[in-house]
């Protein structure tokens, strides 16, 4: 099997970190290693380095070789011309694949668990179905995409009625409540059926790839797969998946499944804590902190954010601030 990973995310939720063009996939979060490694290590407990294929812009072309030195995996890089969300690189991806069945990971994501044994049943269905990997939900979150399951089709894999992305939020809230679930942004499918499918639905899509990957990407719109092809083909399923996963969209989520000191504070870089607690501190400085409980602090060259936790997805409101001062 294939790993296509997609690593050409900008990440914009986690200011100021993601402004500094260092997305959250780079982010060196756990046991020293970031999002990006620790994709690369769940994919080659299941693929060969040779058959695991990172896909970004060129800005990260440096930092991503880099992070595959540190872990000793000599994967390969498809740099793409322009960053034009996901459908293309996938595209892209799997003409460099060109055929057999090929896994499509997101690296901007924290998972834990056996995702193995979901990978290998899903597989026996990749010829015939594009599959994805539901989440169940637990609130109306209007970031992810929402699929409706429909006939089963095997043990534990059912076609997909319907596929939403990014809903309002009112659409969320029913759909949580009557058994759809989240899509986890994993897919699997044979590189031959996802190109179709393409082909089906974006005539001379293909062919212009086929000329030059810069014709192709000029071909394309900046769309997400979701949009391009999820919700529209009639070839997807679902495999509901029990795991621990996080998208990582606030501080407060990355606090969360961060490795913690014996006071539950989470630290990259140097902290010394006299009487704090549960604190989360990102700095390239050295920073003390008394008496401080219950904090996110993100140190960056040009921006310092003190915030309370749990109240991280108020980070938006700075950025929009921000945006008005222009
Ligand atoms: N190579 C490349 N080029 N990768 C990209 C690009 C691009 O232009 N844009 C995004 N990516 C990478 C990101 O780094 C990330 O690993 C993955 O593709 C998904 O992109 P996001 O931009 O993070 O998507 P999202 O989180 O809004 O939505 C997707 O993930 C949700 C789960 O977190 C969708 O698949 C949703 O349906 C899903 O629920
Ligand atoms: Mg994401």
């Amino acid at each position: 099997m294939r790993v296509l990973i997609l690593a050409g995310g900008k990440g914009t939720r986690l200011f100021p970190l993601s402004r500094e063009n260092f997305p959250k996939q780079f982010l060196k979060i756990w046991n020293n290693k970031s999002l990006l490694q620790l994709t690369v290590e769940r994919a080659l407990e299941f693929a060969d380095e040779s058959n695991i294929y990172i896909i970004s812009g060129e800005e990260f072309k440096f930092i991503i070789s880099e992070q595959l030195n540190e872990i000793n995996a000599d994967c390969n890089i498809l740099v793409e011309p322009e960053g034009k969300n996901t459908f293309p690189a996938i595209v892209y991806g799997a003409l460099e694949i060109e055929e057999g069945t090929m896994l499509v990971l997101p690296s901007d994501h924290y998972v834990e668990g056996d995702l193995y044994s979901y990978f290998r049943m899903a597989k026996n269905f990749a010829r015939e179905y594009l599959i994805t990997f539901g989440i169940k939900p637990n609130k109306p979150h209007t970031g992810y995409g929402y699929i409706k399951p429909g006939e089963s089709i095997g043990d534990g894999i059912y076609k997909v009625e319907r596929f939403i992305e990014k809903p309002d939020f009112e659409k969320a809230k029913e759909y949580v409540n009557s058994g759809y679930y989240w899509n986890s942004g994993m897919f699997m499918f044979d590189a031959e059926l996802f190109l179709e499918e393409v082909e089906r639905l974006y005539p001379g899509i293909v062919e212009a790839f086929k000329r030059s990957v810069k014709d192709g990407y000029e071909a394309c719109e900046n769309i997400s797969v979701d949009y391009a092809v999820m919700e529209k083909t009639d070839k997807a399923a679902v495999v509901p998946v029990d795991i621990f996963w996080s998208d990582l969209g606030s501080y407060d989520s990355l606090y969360e499944v961060m490795k913690k000191d014996k006071d539950k504070n989470a630290i990259l870089g140097e902290f010394i804590g006299i009487d704090s607690k549960r604190n989360l501190v990102i700095s390239d400085r050295l920073v003390a902190g008394i008496n401080l409980e219950d904090y996110l602090i993100i140190d960056t060259k040009d921006v310092l954010l003190v915030c309370k936790r749990g109240e991280a997805e108020r980070v938006k409101k700075v950025v929009e601030i921000l945006k008005e001062r222009g």
